[in-house]
């Protein structure tokens, strides 16, 4: 599938402009229209971002209007207060959700027809809110979800081990937040399962210490520096750059169940394959009983609090 590659991204704080830069950077998307509620940091961002052309990829640059995403094949929602330290990506949902509800009726009024990722958080949760208010099937409404929280695994793996991190796979899945879980039956280190790899006497302590790394990786960031960018910017660029190419990539990202895993009626991370449509099909992992309680338990969690802003 061939696309025009026109990307309109709402939200120009930290991690929008993180995003936007890397797009410009690694060439992804034809233009790129930038929408916040202070115009006058996106028009300074847009004349920033125009300094870097002559060194990068040709791309067209500009402040958007919610009309111009009328013409978008592709739409980035970074828009949202973020987690301040020590708050929980929950605490963010009644002020995200009132946010994320206009933005999204005002990209349905210009009669917009293409994919929506979305990025603020509680992401799971405005996943699914977009997805109810926008009326768009559920290939075209896709959460960053966890493929964050598996990229900071198979960080986290590939620096204790002393890997490639291209040769280290596997998955979070769950909410992206406190109750997510890195599915160790599916990871693997240059092919072999990591329960083999590593030495038998450090395996429970090791997995252990991994998965609170990957869990609390954004309350240490925020805590040193503020904020979180870089890491859900490059996420967020991969996986724009999966759709408008058509990749069939496989990620771990927030999707709309309808009976796979034995869920229904929630958007949380499940590994997908993401294509030029979107989501091209989920991937059900045979999961064992405990993982699958997890995600249960997980689910639950996220359509309870939906609940309060979605009745
Ligand atoms: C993080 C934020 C984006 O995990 O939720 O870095």
């Amino acid at each position: 599938m061939s696309k025009a590659a026109n990307i309109i991204l709402i939200g120009d704080g930290a991690i929008g402009s993180s995003y936007a830069f890397n797009c410009l950077t690694t060439g992804v998307g034809k233009s790129l229209g930038i929408i916040d509620v202070n115009r006058k940091r996106v028009q300074g961002d847009v004349e920033d971002l125009m300094d870097a052309l002559p060194y990068v990829s040709q791309k067209n640059i500009y402040a958007a209007n919610y009309e111009d995403c009328r013409y978008a094949d592709i739409i980035v929602i970074t828009a949202g207060v973020a987690q301040k330290p020590g708050e929980t990506r929950l605490q963010l949902l009644q002020k995200n959700a009132a946010i994320i509800t206009d933005v999204t009726k005002n990209i349905m009024a210009s009669g917009f027809d293409g994919i929506i990722l979305v990025a603020s958080n509680p992401v799971d949760i405005l996943t699914e809110l977009v997805l109810k208010l926008s009326g768009l099937p559920r290939n075209r409404v896709l959460g960053s979800g966890t493929a964050l929280d598996s990229a900071r695994l198979r960080s986290a793996i590939g620096q204790r081990y002393n890997v490639d991190v291209r040769a280290v796979h596997g998955y979070i899945m769950g909410e992206h937040g406190d109750s997510e879980f890195p599915v160790w039956d599916y990871t693997t280190i240059g092919g072999q399962p990591i329960r083999d790899f590593v030495p038998a006497n450090r395996l429970d302590q090791d997995l252990a210490a991994i998965s609170e790394q990957v869990k609390t990786a954004a309350y240490s960031i925020i805590e040193q520096k503020g904020a979180t960018f870089y890491g859900i910017a490059a996420s967020l660029t991969r996986l724009t750059a999966a759709i408008l190419n058509d990749d069939h990539a496989a990620f771990a990202m927030s999707v709309h169940l309808t009976g796979e895993y034995g869920l229904d009626d929630v958007s949380i991370g499940v590994p997908v394959i993401l294509s030029g449509r979107g989501l091209d099909r989920i991937i059900e992992l045979d999961l064992n009983p405990d993982d699958l309680k997890k995600l249960t338990d997980s689910a639950e969690i996220l359509k309870q609090n939906l609940q309060s802003v979605y009745p």
